[in-house]
């Protein structure tokens, strides 16, 4: 049996294997069901008491030895391996990245910044989460005003005198502004919006608008009136006409909502402007005097007028686009229909 290890030990000795497939070979040959280790381990019942503890020691060191040697073969292999692997071509194209397109609510918001920037109306921009005071207060709501309640405005914290919320119209912007900026002012103020709206086809809880406020000595209607009009041809087209409809807003008096002649069907009456002629684009209006006293201006010297329209509202009549959702789910195949129109 002694030279039956010796023997075992001289063959693990002159083993030379290269592959991974030579080790587990070899594994099988000594420590496989009928390897040379195993039949060695099966003998060790004949071997005579006296002897046991003896061999039983030296039987146990051959096993971990060729256990050992095996496991040191297989690492060696698997290097080697890893080694000789196909080595990552760095002359492959990579993965094709499509350019994007601008999603279509920035391409009408820009176009409506940029005619206003030809009037003359800087940017300004300013937190979407505001405090009741830029939201609500300064703009004359009265306290039980009910867009003041949880349905309508997303709160961030309440229960104190001045609560945080997202806020529900850029208007907070034109607050800020007039506080902060010397006269005369002339700004617009594109910005995200969110209101807590069940969301439908027509009403989404976040949305985009533009406002604009524009505030000197002697503003009157009539400049309203006009800054809305040449607005909206450049928009809508030259031929555009503009009806006023007399309406509410806490921060304007005389408040207005502003209709554009229907560019589908040019007034003759069609589905988009539900056979009336007429689309809704807007709402406006001349500033509260409260509005300006609450912002430090003397309103027996200053006068001026806002206006407020959503963005996505203007997208739908210029591309017909009949449901609000489709602003908001990246679905590509809808985005990607905007891509020619970034360059026009
Ligand atoms: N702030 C109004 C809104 O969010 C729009 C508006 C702005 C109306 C300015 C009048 C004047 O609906």
């Amino acid at each position: 049996m002694k030279e039956a290890i010796e023997q075992v030990l001289k063959q693990l000795e002159e083993l030379s294997v290269s592959s991974q497939k030579d080790v587990e070979e070899a594994r099988v040959r000594f420590l496989g069901k009928k390897g040379c280790v195993t039949a060695l381990m099966e003998q060790f019942r004949t071997v005579p008491a006296e002897m046991k503890r003896e061999y039983g020691q030296k039987l146990n060191e051959l096993k971990k030895t060729v256990t050992a040697r095996i496991e040191a073969l297989k690492e060696q292999a698997e290097a080697t391996a890893v080694q000789l692997a196909p080595k990552q071509d760095l002359s492959m194209p990579g993965d094709p990245l499509e350019p994007g397109s601008r999603h279509p609510v920035s391409i009408v918001r820009q176009e409506i910044v940029d005619i206003f920037r030809k009037f003359g109306y800087d940017v300004a921009e300013g937190p979407e989460i505001e405090d009741d005071w830029h939201v609500f207060e300064a703009l004359n709501f009265p306290p039980n005003h009910p867009a003041r309640e949880m349905q309508d405005t997303f709160f961030v914290s309440t229960g104190h005198l001045n609560p945080l919320l997202l806020r529900t119209h850029t208007s907070s912007v034109q607050v800020r502004t007039m506080e902060s900026q010397p006269l005369p002012i002339r700004v617009i103020c594109p910005g995200r919006v969110f209101r807590n709206e069940a969301i439908s086809a027509r009403a989404h809880c976040i949305f985009h608008q533009v406002e604009g406020l524009y505030i000197d000595k002697d503003v009157t209607f009539a400049d309203l009136k006009q800054a809305i009009l040449l607005f909206a041809r450049e928009m809508f087209g030259p031929d555009t006409e503009i009806r006023m409809r007399p309406s509410y807003f806490p921060f304007t008096e005389p408040s207005a909502e502003v209709d554009v002649s229907c560019n589908i069907c040019h007034g003759k009456g069609c589905n988009i402007c539900k056979g009336t002629g007429w689309l809704e684009i807007m709402g406006c209006g001349m500033v509260d005097p409260n509005v300006l006293e609450a912002s430090g201006i003397d309103s027996k010297q200053y006068s001026g007028f806002a206006f407020g329209m959503g963005v996505e509202r203007i997208a739908m009549l210029k591309w017909q686009v009949n449901d609000l959702r489709h602003y908001f789910e990246n679905d590509m195949r809808f985005l990607r229909e905007f891509t020619t129109a970034t360059e026009v």
